[in-house]
């Protein structure tokens, strides 16, 4: 452990952006607190980290480390979001969720290390962020205190909060404020805020950074080729390496071609409705192509129970539960179906679109003999009427009981779809003959 002094210690995630860097001096200033400034390279594109750990150190940090985790992350985190097919609401990737249960360890073990009492952060009192950073400090070390300096500090504008620095001698950026909030990290970029926050305003051409526009993507496809190994990517057009060059590269084949963008009202966590802009091109990407492989290795059953605890799972990870007995449990479950999710699937990017056009697996429970309709069909189609017969027995006794109450016939049901689908043309009164097939009604 580091020698620590009289004052209190407080480790700070820290971004090298305004409000963190303010942070820095606001600890010391209004918390009294010797500050120890952590900055996590979780894959995001635009920083030099050595440079931000410095900044830190002039400005009064007692330390400073810039830790490079994306090995880390992307070997025990990513693995794991991409065998739960890990999409919060069915849509988003869970690019922030998934970072910062991570980020929030490395705070805990550097508090242990430093002998720090507190933990801050630069969340807001309004976002997810802030929920999952704590939970999962609380997690760890309960015993630890977080100080969140954005929930408790008046500085509520941009200038407010631009002057508290120039007269705390906290470098004020020169460039114009970013008018979004961007988060980002190697399973894509969230940006929200400003022109955003009106849901109908289309996403503006200057917040994509990862992706090109379908109108600008080549007129010919690229097509990949990935390698799965239970469930963990393991190789790209036939070339194996770590999980981190695979993003890498995919993250630039995926943007190249356009693919990845997503618009989306999502539901925080805090009970508010937000709207979001994320560019995911390698997470999206590497979640269809296993969704593809697992279509073919899992079993019907255990294919279809795994879509409800892959939901559950997103919905934790994005909760800030990662750290959770549930979770845990989930992931035990997830573990044992990817056992045999081994082998490649072949996919074109083009303008926006990632279509799978073949996948192939030792494993596979896709057998061509029992699907085949052509020569060499081993499927005993003598044996279909017998099994329909008692599959259908509940409802066959149901509809003898009860039947002529709640089946309608297909012709009266027609006229309902039409009438509610098209309003202007004219709707036919009279059911024609040829639909007395009986639909049963919900
Ligand atoms: N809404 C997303 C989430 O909760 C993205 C959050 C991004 N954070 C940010 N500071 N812009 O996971």
């Amino acid at each position: 452990m580091v020698e620590t002094a009289n004052k209190e210690r407080v480790v700070l995630a820290y971004s090298g952006g305004l409000d963190t860097s303010v942070m820095v001096k606001w600890l010391q200033v209004e918390k009294n607190l010797d500050v120890v400034a952590i900055c996590c390279n979780v894959g995001q594109e635009s920083q030099d980290l050595n440079w931000v750990k410095q900044k830190a150190l002039d400005m009064g940090a007692i330390a400073a480390e810039s830790v490079d985790m994306r090995n880390e992350y992307a070997e025990q985190v990513l693995t794991k979001a991409v065998a739960a097919n890990g999409l919060y609401e069915g849509t988003y990737p869970l690019l922030s969720a998934l970072s910062r249960p991570m980020i929030s360890a490395y705070m805990v073990e550097a508090a242990h290390q430093y002998g720090a009492t507190y933990i801050a952060h630069g969340c807001t009192g309004k976002g997810n962020d802030q929920v999952r950073f704590e939970t999962s400090i609380h997690a760890i070390d309960p015993s630890l205190n977080v100080i969140a300096p954005v929930r408790e500090w008046d500085l509520l504008t941009r200038e407010q909060e631009m002057e508290w620095a120039a007269a705390h001698d906290v470098p004020v950026p020169t460039t114009a404020a970013k008018p979004y909030s961007i988060d980002d990290n190697l399973f894509g970029r969230a940006i929200e805020c400003g022109v955003l926050e009106n849901a109908w305003n289309e996403p503006p051409a200057d917040i994509w950074t990862m992706t090109v526009s379908p109108e600008e993507a080549p007129d010919t496809p690229t097509e990949v080729v990935i390698g799965f190994e239970a469930g963990v990517p393991v190789s790209l057009d036939g070339k194996k390496m770590s999980m981190l060059d695979l993003i890498v590269k995919l993250n630039k084949i995926a943007g190249a071609n356009a693919y990845g963008r997503i618009d989306m009202i999502e539901d925080r966590v805090i009970g508010i409705k937000s709207r979001e802009c994320y560019e995911c091109p390698a997470s999206l990407a590497l979640i269809n192509a296993h969704k593809a492989l697992e279509s073919m290795c899992l079993d019907h059953d255990t294919l279809h129970y795994k879509a409800s605890v892959d939901q559950k799972w997103a919905t934790l990870i994005y909760d800030g539960l990662w750290f959770s007995p549930l979770k845990n449990s989930l992931d035990a479950f997830i573990a044992s179906t990817q056992q045999y999710v081994t082998g490649e699937v072949r996919a074109k990017f083009y303008k926006g679109t990632f279509v799978v056009t073949g996948r192939k697996s030792d494993y596979s429970l896709y057998q061509e003999g029992l699907a085949t309709y052509g020569d060499g069909d081993l499927f005993d189609r003598s044996k279909s009427a017998g099994w329909i017969s008692l599959h259908s027995l509940p409802t066959q006794t149901w509809s003898k009981q009860q039947g002529p109450k709640h089946v309608q016939s297909l012709s009266e049901h027609e006229v309902k779809q039409f009438q509610i689908g098209n309003t202007a043309t004219p709707v036919p009164q009279v059911p024609t003959e040829k639909a007395k097939v009986h639909v049963v009604c919900a």
